[in-house]
């Protein structure tokens, strides 16, 4: 897979403050990429550099083969790019503020009506944007990042102000774009949206690019335990002194037939059986892995 997206030590300072510091980063085709951090971490700042929104202060991008200027942009027509904010123009609908944006844009008109549909606003988009509620919108906003089937989506926050079906939409978005050939480059925090998405993530804090990697690597790096919750057929008293003892327990918490522990996903099995063992049943259990959130909280506490 080649890099579609190469940045090479970008930094950007406003004001004496590094919004960005020295970040070295590649996307490859096909890749959805989630670039993670906290508020103010240097996300957006990235993606405007990304675009040619804003100069950087030292180092370059090269998005296609094309290094980025900000006074030659983005190749626009292959590249999908969803703001942060988007103003978009009160007095036209949502249809026709699809049409502007093709005609802007350089692309045919003709995916409108598909489009308006794809993020649920088809019956609205008559309707004149400045009757819009928020999460309308931000799918209004979506869509023209969709105008001319572009390669790249640099999305920036695409749920925000979303419901649970709108949120979805985003996911199936992703997908589709990808299934297609496409790559994604999206900053959310929505982390199990990412997590379910996102082949890669990075995760970036005070302008510092601090981890890349897959979720399921990273998990395995930082050893974020797994948690179990497991249903006995008797008192978990019964099992707690043997459960205590044992190396394999890292946190253990009961009542009446319910119990959890956390321990090392590869000592599950094992703890099942040593619950067996003590003569007690297990009923049911469920297990949680450590999540994107769990990996995104050590590093931005600075645990990492
Ligand atoms: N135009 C600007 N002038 C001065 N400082 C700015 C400007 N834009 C951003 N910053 C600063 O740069 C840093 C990074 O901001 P940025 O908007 O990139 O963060 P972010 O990761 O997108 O955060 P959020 O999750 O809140 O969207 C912050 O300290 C912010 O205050
Ligand atoms: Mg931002």
């Amino acid at each position: 897979m080649s890099g579609v997206i190469k940045f090479r030590n970008l930094t950007k300072i406003y004001d004496g403050i590094t919004a960005v510091d020295s970040l070295n980063l590649e996307v490859k085709k096909g890749e959805i990429f989630g670039f993670l951090g906290p508020n103010g971490a240097g996300k957006t700042t990235t993606i405007k550099a990304m675009m040619g929104l804003l100069k950087p202060t030292k180092g370059s991008i090269v998005v296609n083969g094309e290094k980025i200027s900000t006074s030659a942009g983005i190749s626009s027509s292959s590249v999908g790019y969803l703001p942060e904010v988007l103003d978009l123009w009160d007095n036209l609908s949502g249809e026709e503020t699809l049409r502007f944006m093709s005609d802007l844009k350089g692309v045919s008109r003709s995916e409108v009506e598909k489009l308006l549909h794809k993020v649920g606003l088809s019956r609205a988009g008559d309707r004149k944007v400045k009757g819009y509620s928020k999460g309308m919108r931000q799918r209004l906003a979506l869509a023209q990042s969709l105008l001319g089937k572009p390669d790249l989506l640099i999305l920036d926050e695409p749920s925000t102000g979303l419901d649970p079906s709108g949120v979805a939409m985003v996911k199936n978005i992703i997908r589709e774009h990808v299934d297609r050939g496409g790559t994604v480059f999206l900053s959310s925090h929505i982390l199990p949206v990412v997590e379910e998405v996102a082949h890669r993530v990075g995760i970036i804090v005070e302008g510092k690019l601090r981890t890349v990697d897959s979720v399921s690597n990273l998990r395995d790096q930082l050893q974020i335990p797994t948690k179990m919750n497991i249903l006995l057929s008797s008192n978990h008293k019964k099992v707690e002194k043997y459960l205590r003892k044992s190396p394999m327990i890292k946190s253990y918490s009961g009542s009446k037939n319910m119990l959890t522990v956390t321990c090392n996903k590869n000592d599950k099995k094992d703890i099942l059986d040593l619950i067996e063992e003590c003569g007690v049943d297990v009923v049911d259990f469920d297990i949680k892995e450590g999540s994107l959130e769990d990996i995104f909280l050590s590093f931005s506490r600075g645990d990492m």
